[in-house]
């Protein structure tokens, strides 16, 4: 049964954050506002989800530099958009806060979430035509192919013999899998009220991998691996240069 129309499905970028693995180049300016080849990085998450089909997005950020995002992007129709509305996070408490505060934007619509420093190789419109056909629940993307060592400073999940995801580790020591949790989430409205019971994190954060296991524990999470590329240029100065290195060669978002 096709649950949502084609179309209504809404984007949030979480672009906030403090940036502090990239410092000292985020003491002057955010993150997602240093340039990835010949851009902005911000540009790529919003480029991102125009090839995926969605037209209203919400762009989440902070601190002292939101403002430039503004200036950058305006009101979103130069970059494919049909809207862009602003939110802005007064701290950086977590993923799933900042998600948070695209609640009343999104209403009873389902949403796609991407954090604005992953960048992929190719589309994920795919995910976002099977996340439409789905009734409800949760659809992520996963990554094959990161080695041990990264695998633990990322989400990583655990799969049953049926494939089915069983329950998302962040930041693993003894990481489960071989595959990764990259930033690209799709949610049913629900969402907003699995995140009003969370409770901050080790870190002091709303953590979006808690999100995720309240939907794997209801059975209500799917996923798709990505093929080709996909990096996190926010992790480390040497992650923010691979990225570069590979979108200079091979380009970003492809069909
Ligand atoms: O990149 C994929 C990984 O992203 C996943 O594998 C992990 O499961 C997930 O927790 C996340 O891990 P990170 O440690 O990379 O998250 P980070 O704190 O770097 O935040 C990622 C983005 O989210 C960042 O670009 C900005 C946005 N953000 C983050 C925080 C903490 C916000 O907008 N507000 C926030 O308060």
């Amino acid at each position: 049964m096709v649950h949502y129309a084609p179309g209504v499905v809404k984007g949030v970028i979480l672009a906030g954050g403090s940036g502090t693995r990239l410092h000292p180049l985020t003491r002057i300016t955010n993150k997602h506002l240093l340039p990835i080849y010949d851009r902005p990085m911000i540009s790529y998450a919003i480029e991102a989800l125009v090839q995926a089909g969605i037209g209203e997005v919400m762009l989440v950020t902070g601190g002292t530099h939101a403002g430039e995002f503004l200036r950058l992007l305006g009101n979103g129709h130069d970059d494919g958009l049909d809207r862009l509305l602003y939110a802005y996070q007064d701290r950086p408490g977590g993923i799933a806060e900042a998600l948070g505060l695209a609640e009343r934007f999104v209403g009873d619509d389902p949403v796609l979430v991407m954090l604005a420093d992953n960048i992929v190789e190719h589309t994920f419109r795919p995910t976002v035509e099977r996340f439409i056909e789905q009734e409800k629940g949760a659809r992520i993307v996963l990554t094959a192919g990161q080695d041990q060592t990264h695998l633990r400073s990322l989400g990583v999940p655990e799969m049953d013999e049926s494939g089915a995801i069983v329950r998302i580790v962040e930041k693993p020591e003894n990481p489960p899998s071989g595959y990764a949790v990259t930033g690209i989430y799709c949610y049913d409205p629900s969402v907003f009220q699995v995140i009003s019971t969370l409770e901050p994190s080790g870190r002091g954060e709303l953590e979006i991998t808690d999100v995720n296991n309240a939907y794997v524990a209801r059975s209500e999470m799917e996923y798709d691996v990505l093929e080709g590329f996909w990096g996190d240029a926010g992790e480390s100065i040497d992650a923010y240069y691979a990225v570069n290195d590979f979108v200079r060669a091979n380009g970003a978002n492809k069909g």
